[in-house]
């Protein structure tokens, strides 16, 4: 799915200048459509693929958004897919070239960042800074002590043990769990260890941050002090 908007609202919603006046500068030859002059007034892009080009700037780039998205189940985590899936990017229509900060599973929910502050991002997504993520997790079956147990000192993946976690239960068939590393659909592998399965599974916090009240499918920019807590961890 994509999220197209015409050329003059998006200029626009860029602070370029009025829509009226936009289609002026469109079709005086004044904005490149990556790279190539467009003329062609009613043309739609997507903000999240295509690059716009006015008097030499890229538009979009200049100032840094951070944005917290309660991720709902049925979203993939990427910018654009050959499969029409739903893109978690559709959900949050702002006039910037925004990804997701790291993967959750399709059926995954909670908390997703999404930035187009590519060096941040690529540092909170190195395995050397290992920021928390804490995951809320319903269960098919009952969970012994034991076996949470298990879950806090590693179990044996097929790519190697896991580090030591936090395990903590919030009922019979349901536990948190706090890891730092993020290897592919580990917490489902790690739940398989010890004979259970995920009926599902929800990121409630990563790297300082927490995704209190924000509803299922909604989106808010980071406060200052978030950000702030972003960058010094991702710095440290
Ligand atoms: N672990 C998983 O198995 N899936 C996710 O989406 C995130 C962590």
């Amino acid at each position: 799915m994509s999220n197209l908007v015409r050329l003059n609202k998006y200029l626009a919603e860029c602070g370029v200048s009025a829509r009226r006046k936009a289609d002026e500068l469109i079709a005086a030859g004044k904005v490149k459509l990556n790279g190539k002059i467009v003329r062609e007034l009613g043309v739609k892009i997507d903000p999240n693929i295509d690059q716009v080009e006015y008097a030499g700037n890229l538009l979009g780039q200049e100032k840094k958004i951070y944005i917290m998205l309660n991720k709902p189940a049925g979203y993939i985590t990427a910018v654009s897919d050959d499969r029409d899936s739903r893109l978690v990017t559709d959900l949050v229509k702002v006039p910037f070239k925004i990804f997701p900060v790291g993967r959750l599973d399709k059926d995954t929910t909670g908390l997703l960042l999404l930035t187009n502050d590519g060096e941040l991002a690529n540092r909170l997504m190195h395995p050397r800074y290992e920021h928390d993520k804490t995951y809320q997790i319903n269960l098919q079956r009952e969970i012994t002590d034991a076996a949470l147990e298990r879950l806090a000192r590693g179990v044996e993946l097929e790519d190697g043990m896991t580090a030591p976690a936090q395990a903590k239960r919030l009922g019979e068939k349901k536990i948190s769990l706090t890891i730092h590393e993020g290897r592919k659909r580990q917490v489902k592998r790690m739940i398989e260890v010890v004979h259970n399965k995920v009926v599902s599974l929800k990121r409630v916090e990563f790297a300082g941050l927490v995704l209190e009240t924000l509803k299922v499918g909604e989106w808010r920019f980071l406060k200052e002090d978030e950000v702030k807590i972003l960058t010094e961890r991702s710095l440290s």
